[in-house]
């Protein structure tokens, strides 16, 4: 008796339904991986990528970590990053953030939740840098919806600023980048700035997303 037993019982059931409904399903999935799609998405378990939008194993190439953050020096998100653009040339790099993220909102809050302090501080960077859009006298949960927004367009533009899509870019690699946030109260994904591609100044186009989400937060009120 293992403490694992249910969930091998469940993958032994889900195997059997993908084989039954096509018997070539792994042996194709196993020759080869040709996914369009890069998901950098926050390790959340109320966030799973595949189930989301529909894809089946094979569609998605997935980095997660604590607030889907893109760090110039992390060097686990940057190889997951080169591979999916360089090797399995995927068109579309997606960062997808989400609203309620325990992560960002321990820095809105300014809650000490140990170890991985360290790594929001990179959360905390992005607030400081947009201080001056936050009215720090909004409710906690709207102060936290908006950091999760400002904190998408930003890792969109580190993404952009790698040398990985800098070079993809220079050889003309078709490659779009988008930011997104998922509801996890409606279940629904919701685009975020502009997708950029490697067609003229895309920092033009980013700064444009970071104004155009200032001001709607500003309508709305976060
Ligand atoms: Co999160």
């Amino acid at each position: 008796m293992c403490s694992l037993d249910g969930l091998f019982q469940n993958n032994r059931a889900w195997a059997n339904q993908r084989v039954t409904q096509d018997p070539q399903f792994f042996a194709r999935l196993a020759r080869q991986q040709a996914p369009k799609y890069l998901w950098i998405g926050c390790s959340d378990s109320r966030v799973p990528a595949n189930e989301i939008v529909g894809l089946d194993p094979g569609e998605v190439f997935v980095h997660r970590n604590v607030a889907n953050l893109v760090v110039h020096s992390d060097l686990n998100c940057l190889s997951v990053l080169q591979f999916a653009v360089e090797v399995l040339k995927v068109e579309h790099v997606m960062v997808v953030g989400h609203y309620g993220c325990g992560g960002v909102q321990a820095v809105v809050e300014r809650r000490s939740v140990g170890l991985v302090d360290n790594w929001l501080r990179h959360v905390a960077d992005v607030a400081f840098k947009h201080l001056h859009r936050f009215d720090l006298s909004e409710h906690p949960i709207s102060l936290g919806r908006k950091l999760v927004e400002l904190n998408v367009v930003e890792q969109v533009g580190n993404v952009c600023r790698t040398t990985i899509l800098r070079d993809a870019w220079k050889r003309g690699q078709q490659v779009e980048v988008h930011g997104l946030v998922y509801g996890l109260e409606d279940g629904l994904l919701r685009p975020l700035g502009t997708s950029i591609d490697g067609r003229g100044q895309w920092e033009e186009r980013h700064e444009a997303s970071v104004q155009a989400l200032a001001s709607m937060s500003d309508h709305v009120g976060g």
